[in-house]
């Protein structure tokens, strides 16, 4: 099938915004041969514009990019590897997976310019739509499900986090960052843009070394995937590669970084590029009924999770 874009997509090189829609259509294209499920793109998003647009005029655009701003100075090398020391000791909550899913509900994400609505609605959305193209693969609907669940670290009793540190997109630090990141002109006040041992192609890091290896930004990706490997989840590979680099839009859309991939990371990414569709543009105004789906996530989740998880 085709992937209906009405709009062209906006995206970032240098300070310059690029209109890049042949190409982007092109990149939908060669996917939906391989690996697209049925999913029909809207044209636009809960706001009426087109998605992930930062430039278009939103209520939300300017603390969009103050976000991002403040992100890109504070995020170092030094400050997400020292959260995933802080956050890998799973100290702070014992709980299951839902009750983190209603726990969510109380948050908005401010680095969203297509989202106003609750996060589990965002989750139930992501996940029953890839359910009834992917029937199947209920590894992949429990990933939808809980790939946000690491947002928790903006309620007090998980760190109260900012939401700088806690959303918005990712990239690998300890090498220099892409121009392919939202907002790139912000990165000049990071610590790691001036520091030499920090900011080549490879930085601290081999060619092909394998993304496992890599230290992202710190945010809810990451801490997700640390709970739910430390919890001996039984999810597959490409599932947890899903959850880590799902916010990695540098990769996923714009290509940036491949050379730190591994041959294990191409499969991971073929999924990961199925899942965006569906939590990218699964986002509208149309509610899921949380008591008619709850039995079968329940169930999922007894299946992948057996026992309550360490937060
Ligand atoms: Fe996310
Ligand atoms: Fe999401």
């Amino acid at each position: 099938m085709t992937v209906i874009v009405a709009e062209p997509v906006i995206s970032v090189h240098g300070n310059d915004f690029e209109i890049k829609n042949n190409e982007y259509e092109k990149e939908k294209e060669e996917l939906d041969l391989k690996l697209d499920g049925g999913f029909v793109v809207p044209d636009s998003n809960a706001f009426g514009h087109s998605f992930r647009d930062y430039e278009k005029e939103s209520e939300r655009k300017d603390a969009v990019e103050q976000f991002y701003k403040t992100n890109h100075i504070n995020q170092t090398y030094e400050f997400a590897n020292k959260k995933k020391e802080d956050y890998g000791k799973l100290q702070k909550a014992v709980m299951s997976i839902w009750e983190c899913c209603e726990l969510l509900n109380e948050f908005v994400d401010e680095s969203d310019p297509d989202l106003d609505e609750p996060q589990i609605e965002h989750l139930l959305q992501t996940a029953e739509a890839i359910r009834r193209d992917y029937p199947n693969e209920d590894w992949l609907h429990l990933t939808a499900l809980i790939h946000d669940l690491g947002k928790v670290m903006l309620h007090p009793s998980f760190g109260e986090e900012p939401q700088w540190s806690t959303v918005g997109d990712t990239f690998p630090l300890g090498c220099a960052f892409n121009e392919a990141i939202v907002h790139p002109q912000y990165f000049k006040e990071n610590p790691d843009y001036n520091n030499p041992k920090y900011n080549t192609k490879l930085g601290v890091y081999s060619e092909n070394c394998g993304l496992d290896n890599v230290t992202m930004s710190w945010g809810h990706d990451e801490y997700m995937y640390l709970v739910a490997k430390a919890n001996k989840t039984t999810l597959p590979h490409v599932g947890l590669f899903i959850i880590r680099f799902h916010s990695f839009y540098a990769l996923h859309r714009s290509n940036a970084y491949t050379y730190l991939m591994n041959e294990e990371d191409d499969e991971g990414l073929k999924w990961l590029r199925v899942f965006n569709k569906y939590d990218l543009y699964s986002k509208s105004k149309v509610r899921v009924n949380q008591e008619d789906v709850k039995p079968y996530y329940i169930s999922l989740i007894k299946k992948y999770f057996p026992e309550k998880l360490r937060w």
